[in-house]
């Protein structure tokens, strides 16, 4: 196991302080901070060999494209993928899933079929899959929860059925932190012919994940969450499905050859990748891939387990605040939503916000899911590697001068499960 002291060396920021007081930054399901090889390789990119990539002839150009493949097959060891061409550069999960719906979906999913998403989705996993159901006059089915916040699988076989075409779902939610049965949803998948889109945004960063391993057909992720700069995610494409899928954007570097009235595309992944990419922030993501894999996933996911341990075990003790969530650790990620109901979220984020604490606020882009709680709004603390009990003591003790603060209401508060 690694020395979260040692870690919180590594990241320059955790060293500022907000209103003077030292940050406690607990917010990482939003975005996580960097570690200075990241930010030192963006450096080394932009300093030592600014060049654009799989174009050039000179020197430059041949080491930012040797480095951006490196990235590529760094982040594809990462995550299990058996080729690295199976990954295709985007923006972010958000982009990857487009992508996704865009091609292999509207090519795909025809009239009458079924797209099933669950009632916990981001809204970057339900909304693109709305589009393809409207176009293509397909149907859109939502799992359910239960009230402990995880899939409500018992009638399964009415929403994953033969005419099922993708089954579309989160690893680890963002709202509540639940970490999915995915071999059980892909298992279900397969023997009706689905194929498995799994949003890795909130996994990849915290646990091993192995496509392979897990059997999915797509794999949507962000570099942001992970330790990389914004900007640059990525998504994996079993080699057979990605090769026959048509292109995403058309233009310069994803083709072949180009007549007056037609073009024929070029190899992947860059019949993926048009026009010039993310260089920097690719070659940075492969830092963060190296960061990650020298701490090892399995410390990280046991220090998130074991972080994620005791923060429930001391926020459980505050009266006045529902935890929402399974409270099992086993399926659960390092998320903690929490709300009183006579307290806006934004109150209680703004008053921890002042004490140099950072948490988010809002729906988390989750409305279909807070519709289905009775919610319009949470509070969320989420942790990462560098997070301490010291730091989950800090936000505990705090969030009780929050309750006291807002007084007699906070007290008033029914909970609500
Ligand atoms: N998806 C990110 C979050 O959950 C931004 O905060």
């Amino acid at each position: 196991m690694f020395d979260v002291n040692e870690i919180r060396k590594d990241f320059p920021i955790l060293q500022r302080e907000v209103y003077g007081k030292p940050l406690v930054y607990l917010d990482n399901a939003a975005t996580s901070q960097k570690p200075r090889i990241v930010i030192q390789a963006l450096t080394d990119y932009y300093e030592q060999y600014n060049s654009n990539v799989h174009r050039g002839v000179h020197a430059l150009s041949m080491e930012a494209t040797d480095k951006y493949e490196e990235a590529r097959h760094k982040v594809a060891k990462f995550i299990g993928a058996p080729k690295a061409e199976s990954v295709i550069w985007t923006r972010n999960t958000t982009e990857s899933i487009n992508l996704l719906a865009m091609t292999w979906g509207r090519d795909n999913i025809l009239p009458g079929d079924e797209i099933v998403v669950t009632q916990m989705e981001h809204h970057s996993n339900h909304v693109p899959w709305q589009k393809v159901a409207q176009d293509q006059q397909a149907v859109l089915k939502v799992i359910p929860l239960t009230k402990e916040g995880t899939l409500d699988v018992s009638d399964i076989d009415s929403y994953i059925t033969p005419k099922t075409k993708l089954v579309a779902f989160c690893h680890v939610s963002n709202s509540l932190g639940t970490i999915n049965p995915v071999k059980m949803l892909t298992k279900k998948a397969r023997a009706v012919g689905a194929k498995v889109l799994l949003d890795g945004a909130q996994s990849v960063p915290q646990m091993p994940v192995n496509v392979k391993e897990l059997d999915c057909d797509f794999m949507a992720f962000s570099g942001h969450k992970m330790m990389a700069p914004t900007g640059i995610g990525g998504l994996y494409v079993k080699m057979d499905i990605l090769e026959e899928m048509e292109p995403f954007m058309r233009g310069g570097e994803m083709v072949l050859e180009v007549w007056n009235d037609r073009a024929t595309w070029n190899d992947l992944p860059m019949k993926f990748e048009a026009g010039t990419p993310n260089i920097a922030d690719a070659i940075a993501m492969g830092a963060a891939v190296d960061y990650l894999s020298d701490l090892g996933m399995d410390n990280v996911r046991k220090h998130e387990a074991q972080l994620t341990e005791y923060a429930l075990t001391e926020m459980q003790k505050i009266e006045e605040i529902d935890l929402l969530g399974p409270m099992d650790v086993d399926i659960r990620g390092g998320i903690l939503p929490f709300h009183n109901s006579e307290i806006h979220p934004h109150d209680l984020g703004t008053f921890l916000d002042r004490e140099a604490i950072a948490i988010r606020t809002g729906h988390h882009c989750t409305m279909p899911l807070m519709r289905a709680m009775g919610l319009v709004a949470t509070a969320r603390a989420s942790l990462y590697v560098y997070n301490t009990e010291e730091e989950v003591d800090k936000l505990v003790s705090v969030l009780k001068d929050a309750l006291r603060y807002f007084g007699d209401g906070a007290k008033r508060a029914k909970r609500t499960r």
